[in-house]
């Protein structure tokens, strides 16, 4: 089995403007899914790849975290710059420091297969070179000058850049680190600071998706493939999780929901912040993991946790469900009792916790009609159901 000494980070920030499917590119369906989805599935039948990082827009951050809580690689999102520089860029800061290899990726490039990467990554470890797929130029090429052709250009020595472009990541960094102006691809920054760039035969299905043409040409070519590489994923676990706290006597008591202060509500009581719906949450995921309960991961009448915040349990949580070789894919909470009415910042709790879960998180609400001590007000119960998958190792 090959190490997994590969970063691959996929630039799908751009707007689309070529396209004009009225939404970035990236996030516009080919076939039932959309190009981010088709790309990441690719990357995914990699057996080198170790981490993925996406360049999204600001506006598509959530549907990312979805996207990539599907996907069975360790998934990391940053939001893309003005430039494609810009965004790989700033993908570029959350690889690990040690990673061997990284490979940039357009997400455009949709229909790349997995074995396109590996030849990419395979020349980059066996010599140490900085390497992109090419494709010959199938076409007669002229020089012009206005209306006017100049002479017709030997091809033979001609070939044109695909991606995915492969580094080793500490010549990709540096880079990155002295770039000043703008490239149109990886290995020419490279190369304009003298790195050696080597090539391997490209693929004709890594095309650039750029105009509705070249999207019936894509959709064409996966009506054709699809039945052939059905996607596999991991069997889901599900967990559950409730949590029950008391209304404190005390009016000056903070409450403490979701993660979130509740100016102007009674605060529940607890050893800890009494943050129900964090304590929820984190005993499903445990559930989900075969991990225990909070109890017994955090012991939480000890004295270190007196007062401890949810946000420390849900961290402490995801570190060792990460660590037990584990990715969440959702989780939904549900609360029970009369308040505080959760409508009003329902958005700002579920996105709280989506980004302390890395993967989506969604929230209800209900009352008992009024019957036994939720109806009573006496306290506030919640429901967590969590589902999540083993990393393939
Ligand atoms: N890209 C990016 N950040 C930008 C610009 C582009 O991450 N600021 C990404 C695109 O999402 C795409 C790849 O770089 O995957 C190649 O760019 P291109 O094909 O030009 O995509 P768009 O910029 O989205 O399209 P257009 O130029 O038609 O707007
Ligand atoms: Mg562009």
């Amino acid at each position: 089995m090959p190490a997994r000494d590969v970063a691959v980070v996929v630039v799908a920030a751009g707007r689309g403007e070529r396209l004009g499917a009225g939404a970035p590119k990236a996030f516009v369906k080919l076939g039932q899914r959309t190009l981010l989805e088709h790309t990441i599935d690719n990357i995914s039948q990699m057996a080198s790849v170790s981490r993925l990082v996406l360049a999204v827009p600001a506006s598509h951050v959530l549907e990312a975290t979805a996207m990539a809580s599907a996907s069975a690689v360790s998934t990391s999102i940053v939001i893309g710059g003005d430039t494609r520089q810009q965004s790989i860029e700033n993908a570029l800061q959350v690889i690990e420091p040690g990673t061997p290899i990284v490979l940039v990726h357009d997400a455009a490039r949709s229909l790349a297969p997995a074995e396109l990467f590996e030849r990419v990554a395979a020349s980059v470890r066996e010599s140490g070179l900085a390497t992109i797929p090419v494709m010959p130029v199938a076409d007669t090429v002229k020089h012009v000058l206005g209306d006017l052709v100049l002479e017709t250009v030997d091809r033979s020595s001609l070939r044109l850049a695909q991606t995915p472009q492969g580094f080793q990541a500490f010549e990709l960094l540096a880079a990155y680190q002295s770039a000043g102006e703008d490239f149109t691809d990886d290995a020419a920054l490279v190369q304009s600071l003298g790195g050696q760039i080597r090539h391997v035969p490209g693929d004709s299905r890594a095309f650039k998706i750029t105009t509705m043409d070249d999207l019936a040409a894509a959709e064409r070519l996966l009506a054709e493939s699809t039945v052939l590489t059905p996607v596999t994923h991991p069997t889901p676990l599900v967990g559950i999780g409730i949590d029950v706290h008391r209304f404190s006597v005390d009016p000056e008591k903070p409450l403490y929901l979701g993660c979130l202060l509740w100016p102007g509500e009674i605060g529940l009581d607890g050893h800890s912040d009494g943050d129900a719906i964090a304590h929820a949450l984190v005993d499903s995921l445990l559930s989900a993991a075969g991990l225990g309960d909070i109890g017994t991961q955090f012991g939480v009448d000890r004295p270190e946790y007196a007062g401890a915040s949810g946000e420390l349990f849900i961290e402490g949580t995801i570190n060792l469900l990460s660590i037990a070789g584990f990715k969440v894919n959702n989780v939904a909470v549900e609360i029970v009792g009369n308040r505080p009415k959760l409508n009003p910042r329902r958005q700002a709790v579920e996105a709280r916790l989506t980004e302390l879960v890395g993967a989506p998180v969604t929230l209800a609400a209900t009352t008992t009609d009024g019957l036994g001590f939720l109806g009573h007000s006496e306290g506030l119960a919640a429901v967590a159901n969590a589902s999540i998958v083993r990393l393939a190792s």
